[in-house]
């Protein structure tokens, strides 16, 4: 009800990367574009680091499409209302690899209540597709506690050489 507009998805929607936030923010909100604010700069940063951009090779989207008051964390009822959509997005866009950035988007993405330190590192499977899934840290989190963007580095470069693995598989498969 507080919201000024959903904010849906940006980027290409033929994309092989898919990015998935927790759910707008006020810049977010007034703009309806997903990770425009002082995250999304980082967020930018973060994809470039490793060869992307969002108008590119990237389709950004949040669990949530609308802005929660004071940007409280999600209820359950307000997941469960997006989810839906968030999952069609996925089957529509239909990319070899989501990157889930904090814990709420991960824990949502995989009902779990595993913390993110024990989500990251590994590759999840998402959906009916069984889409892999990586976990790092939110550029929110990340401005707040700059120390940890060593180990978001790390994930980066584990999402980035699961995405060169899964390209070089899917490119064999052709092959053969
Ligand atoms: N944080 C998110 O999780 N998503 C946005 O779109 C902006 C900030």
């Amino acid at each position: 009800a507080g919201r000024t507009q959903g904010v849906f998805g940006v980027g290409n929607p033929r994309a092989e990367w898919m990015v998935i936030g927790e759910a707008p923010g006020a810049e977010e909100d007034r703009r309806g574009e997903p990770f425009v604010g002082r995250a999304g700069h980082l967020l930018d940063a973060m994809l470039r680091a490793i060869g992307l951009s969002r108008a590119e090779n990237v389709y950004i989207a949040n669990v949530l499409k609308s802005r929660p008051p004071h940007n409280r964390d999600p209820r359950p009822e307000e997941v469960g209302a997006c989810l839906p959509y968030l999952r069609r997005q996925i089957e529509l866009v239909r990319p070899r690899l989501l990157l889930a950035v904090g814990r709420i988007a991960a824990q949502n993405l995989l009902g779990t209540e595993q913390s993110l330190s024990r989500l990251r590192g590994r590759v999840h499977r998402f959906g009916e597709l069984n889409t892999p899934l990586v976990v790092t840290y939110h550029p929110a989190y990340l401005l707040r506690n700059p120390a940890d963007k060593r180990k978001a580095w790390e994930d980066l470069k584990f999402a980035r050489s699961v995405f060169r693995q899964l390209t070089a598989e899917s490119e064999d498969g052709h092959r053969s």
